[in-house]
């Protein structure tokens, strides 16, 4: 193990770089890792398409963590809410866990609105190149809406939830996501088989 000094506000704190390192990890589970980021709407179907995903990497015997949004608001993020700055932290969060998983050497799927592109771009900046694979999950408001799997859309209309994104917050639609999904015209499954060639392309999965 050696120990060098890496940009920190205390000169004390110093970085330690192991032996086992991160090209070891991604070698001994025999894929290359990435942070494929699901960003749309809520209801858009991030943490489905993410899910079934997962299962047909698993099934291909790739090594995985889902990151869900609403899930990661019950623990790491439970003291955020729904402002822009809330927002920013929560991004900001799961970005560094994301990273801290792709150097573990895992294939990392993230669904999360995170509404802004410049908190995207601050993930992406925390990666090194090609690791991170934005997924723009496109499915439009009016469909979200007609969804409403929890009934939220319904309350932000009524004025019971306030800053709900698409309603009275904004979302910023990627300019040019590596992956685009029709996800308001086409079935899961088709939408699953998108993303494993795109994968495949890249040479992240085999
Ligand atoms: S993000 O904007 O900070 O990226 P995140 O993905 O973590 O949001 O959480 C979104 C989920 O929180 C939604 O799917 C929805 O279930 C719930 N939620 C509760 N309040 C809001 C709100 N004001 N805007 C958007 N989602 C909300």
């Amino acid at each position: 193990m050696t120990a060098t000094v890496q940009s920190h506000g205390d000169e004390n704190v110093v970085w330690h770089r192991h032996q086992t390192d991160k090209a070891f990890r991604a070698q001994q589970k025999k894929q290359k890792p990435c942070v494929m980021w699901f960003t749309g709407l809520s209801g858009a179907g991030k943490s489905t398409v993410a899910g079934a995903l997962e299962s047909r990497l698993a099934e291909l015997g790739h090594h995985t963590y889902l990151l869900d949004g609403d899930n990661v608001r019950h623990g790491l993020c439970r003291d955020l809410g729904f402002s822009t700055e809330d927002r920013r932290e929560n991004i900001r969060r799961i970005g560094e866990v994301a990273k801290l998983m792709a150097d573990a050497g895992l294939i990392v799927l993230s669904a999360f609105i995170s509404p802004h592109r410049q908190e995207r771009q601050l993930v992406r900046d925390l990666l090194p190149e090609g690791e991170f694979l934005e997924v723009f999950v496109d499915t439009p408001l009016a469909e979200c809406e007609k969804r409403d799997p929890k009934g939220l859309y319904k309350k932000a209309r009524a004025g019971e939830i306030k800053q709900f994104t698409g309603i009275d917050s904004e979302y910023q639609a990627p300019d040019s996501p590596e992956i685009h999904l029709p996800a308001g015209e086409v079935s899961i499954t088709e939408l699953v088989e998108l993303c494993l060639e795109s994968l495949k392309q890249r040479h992240i999965i085999r």
